[in-house]
């Protein structure tokens, strides 16, 4: 059984300055937005100095064997195994080899997207990326049907599929994940300890049912290159969210990044309750005290790169 450390990613010890994050463009929330192609592709370039998403977006079967010990990246003190079962659904190749889409779509889990009629903008997108299992089908009109990737930290089997304790939480939660068919699912694993089961029940009853997905397991390193990559630029995140990880994955692989269901507040610009999640009862409470993120300073740092054209923040209902 071999130990698998974090190793240090190659990141260039200079600090680089990159004065487009934090720049003081106009304020105005002009409804005029056009695309920044160079400051996009300077922005990829940056990250790709502390992480590549082609590479880091998942582990590979080469490198490792069944009883590998890893150390989670949030408690160091606690390992997990990797057993066999996840090893059998470790990718041989990186899922997003080679490619690379026009116009990519993240979708947020804010409550802004409900009413918002942007389920069909959504899905003309030519990659779709999703966070945590959200579901799609009961809200297609807002949200869209269409996924490429989503992500699913193993606390939703928990919050979403209440831990799959009875026959019809099992059969609901096979069912999203058939749902899928032949998208990514981008589990985080090796992050915070505590979803070592949910994690292997996951992926006991994909292999069980032969569900159609394409699973990727992050590096050891993405996280901390992540937050490497915004500590540098002076946006002093503690946790990144799922959402922020994503947009610093895809930049990888996408030209223009547009963003829905990002508003971590609880009010919309007229006041309008809005809720923390489109689909359940979480409230704000959830974030606040103990949360380890930072939504509204990563929200603000999009809303600086909105406004320079870098990606597209879209925040009220669409046409
Ligand atoms: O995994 P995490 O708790 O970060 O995410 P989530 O609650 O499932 O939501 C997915 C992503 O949507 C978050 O990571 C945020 O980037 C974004 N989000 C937001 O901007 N505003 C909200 N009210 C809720 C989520």
């Amino acid at each position: 059984t071999s130990l698998v450390t974090y190793r240090k990613s190659k990141v260039s010890s200079s600090p680089i300055p990159l004065p487009y994050i934090k720049s003081k463009a106009s304020n105005s929330s002009s409804p005029k937005w056009t695309f920044n192609r160079t400051l996009s592709n300077l922005i990829r370039k940056h990250i790709l100095r502390f992480l590549d998403a082609e590479r880091d977006i998942s582990i590979l079967k080469s490198t490792f064997k069944p009883g590998d010990v890893i150390h989670y990246i949030f408690d160091r003190q606690s390992t997990t195994n990797i057993s066999e079962n996840l090893y059998h659904l470790l990718p041989t190749v990186s899922p997003m080899k080679n490619q690379h889409y026009k116009q990519c779509a993240i979708v947020g889990n804010s409550g802004i997207l409900l009413n918002s009629s942007c389920g069909r903008e959504i899905d003309s997108h030519d990659f779709v990326i999703r966070c945590n299992l959200a579901p799609v089908e009961e809200y297609a009109a807002d949200v869209g049907l269409r996924t490429s990737l989503v992500t699913m930290n193993p606390s939703v089997v928990q919050r979403a599929f209440q831990d799959l304790n009875s026959e019809e939480w099992v059969q609901r939660f096979v069912h999203r994940l058939q749902s899928l068919s032949g998208s990514v699912l981008w589990i985080p694993a090796f992050m915070a300890k505590g979803g070592e089961e949910r994690v292997e029940w996951a992926i006991r009853l994909i292999l069980l049912h032969t569900v159609n997905v394409r699973t990727a397991f992050p590096s050891l390193r993405l996280l901390h290159a992540v937050r490497g990559y915004w500590l540098t630029n002076h946006v002093q995140i503690k946790r990144p969210t799922t959402g922020l990880l994503m947009y610093t994955m895809a930049t990888r692989f996408c030209d223009e990044i547009h963003l829905y269901g990002f508003w971590p507040f609880a009010h919309d610009p007229d006041g309008k309750s809005v809720k923390y999640h489109y689909y359940d009862t979480l409230t704000y409470h959830y974030t606040s005290g103990a949360s380890p993120h930072t939504m509204p300073l990563e929200f603000q740092t999009l809303h600086a790169l909105h406004r320079q054209g870098a990606l597209r923040l879209h925040t009220g209902p669409c046409q």
